[in-house]
């Protein structure tokens, strides 16, 4: 049996939920470094910048009868690659906005993604802002309160994360999947007859398109 936020849990009996989510933030905060964590438990001390984007899927067991999967698209921060981004997150479900807390920079940045996601994403995208690095403490210049309250504020998840000494990085992707609007979503599926659900699919009742042998 699977303990709640399990990972790599690909039998779980019940109800899966399929989301696509998208990383966006100033290069170098960590988007990559996030979501190999996430998807791997792994950490480069030398991560190469991301050129476009980058697709990986990891699929976590909320609890015994619900296991939702993120198809996660990973984008480029270099400003180079920014017209490129509103097509990974036109139709995101969800969003995750990393700043670096050595970098005030960052956050700046990311308030800026937040205000276009707001004008520009889906209505109902579920935002969560990571203030990433953790692990440096001695090099903080963001403190905690400024950004929970920004956050708080600006009606999204926060956390404060390291990609390095795996800290939170479970917990932010666990508490995205938590607001899901999950409930809802099922009983969509089922008044439509299963047709594709605009924020997800519930695959016990699939459609050809999305089902997956996830
Ligand atoms: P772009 O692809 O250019 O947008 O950058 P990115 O946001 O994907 O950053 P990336 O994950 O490539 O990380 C940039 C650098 O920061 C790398 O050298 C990582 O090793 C380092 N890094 C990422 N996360 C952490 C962390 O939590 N702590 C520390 N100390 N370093 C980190
Ligand atoms: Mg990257």
């Amino acid at each position: 049996m699977s303990a709640p936020g399990n990972r790599h849990n690909s039998q779980a009996p019940g109800k899966l939920f399929q989301f696509k989510l998208v990383l966006l933030g100033e290069s170098a905060v960590g988007k990559s470094s996030l979501v190999l964590r996430f998807v791997k438990d792994q950490f480069d001390d030398y991560r190469e910048s991301t050129i476009g984007a980058a697709f990986l899927t990891q699929t976590i067991a909320l609890d015994e009868n619900t296991t939702v999967k993120f198809e996660i698209w990973d984008t480029a921060g270099q400003e180079r690659y920014k017209s490129l981004a509103p097509m990974y997150y036109r139709n995101a479900n969800c969003a995750v906005v990393v700043y670096d807390i050595t970098q005030p920079s960052s956050l700046e940045k990311a308030k800026s993604w937040v205000n276009e996601l707001k004008r520009q994403a889906d209505p109902n995208i579920v935002i969560a802002l990571a203030g990433n690095k953790s692990d440096l403490s001695e090099r903080r210049v963001i403190d905690t309160e400024t950004a929970q309250n920004y956050a708080a504020d600006a009606g999204l998840l926060f956390f404060e994360t390291s990609a390095k000494k795996s800290t939170n990085v479970n917990e932010l992707f666990t508490s995205i999947a938590r607001k899901m609007p999950l409930d809802q979503l099922a009983a969509n599926s089922r008044a439509r007859g299963n047709n594709l659900n605009q924020r997800g699919v519930d695959l016990n009742h699939p459609v050809a398109q999305n089902a997956c042998s996830c």
